[in-house]
């Protein structure tokens, strides 16, 4: 049976080498390198399910042949009501993780309450057209300074639940089979098994 395409819209290579790594050889997934497109995908909304769904629809328009993928996440920090949420990648505006891990340790400061959560929504737009999404969840705690090299963006300072380790310090094949990323893409996983080839 020919594998399922995914086209992934994303210029992010961290989360294209999760996904590639994480999606293995179920599939066959596209980069927008692949297909050509190399313009800054839009994430002007205020809900991360409204944000996957603009990035799935300007490739679905482009390329209505192909299923499409498109992921947005958030950073959830309970004692900041929720925040950064949608704005995680431009929380300190520079768009540097570095500055936006300080913004959130010095916001964080007087807290005891570390709890926080990764949020990612994911939005498949198949060729024939029905939009689904997917949703996965990494609980856990922001640590008092960063620490490890692996990874990107808050995995410095982001512990999961369970472990004594950030998920910087963690091997990618560690982070990879807990993550809210993993969550969300097993759920495309199951989804796309039933349909298989859509
Ligand atoms: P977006 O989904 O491209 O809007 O990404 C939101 C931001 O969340 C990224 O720029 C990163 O700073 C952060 N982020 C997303 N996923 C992760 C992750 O797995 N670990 C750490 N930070 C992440």
């Amino acid at each position: 049976m020919p594998l399922i395409e995914l086209l992934f819209a994303t210029h992010n290579t961290h989360k294209l080498r999760e996904v590639s790594a994480i999606i293995g050889t179920r599939f066959r997934l596209l980069t927008l390198g692949d297909v050509g497109f190399d313009e800054e995908i839009p994430e002007p909304h205020p809900t991360l399910h409204e944000n996957a769904l603009e990035k799935a629809q300007v490739l679905h328009r482009l390329f209505p042949h192909l299923n499409v993928i498109a992921e947005d996440t958030g950073l959830e920090v309970a004692a900041l009501n929720g925040a950064p949420g949608v704005m995680t990648a431009r929380y300190a505006g520079t768009g540097l993780a570095q500055d936006n891990m300080r913004l959130l340790l010095q916001n964080l400061q007087s807290s005891t309450n570390r709890a926080a959560q990764f949020r990612t929504v994911l939005a498949l737009i198949e060729n024939k057209g029905q939009t689904h999404y997917f949703e996965g969840i990494a609980q856990g705690t922001i640590r008092t300074e960063p620490s490890g090299a692996g990874g990107f963006g808050y995995d410095p300072i982001f512990e999961p639940k369970g472990y004594r380790q950030t998920f910087a310090e963690m091997p990618d094949t560690l982070k990879n089979s807990i993550s809210h990323r993993y969550k969300a893409l097993q759920q495309l996983s199951d989804f796309l098994q039933q349909y298989s080839p859509i």
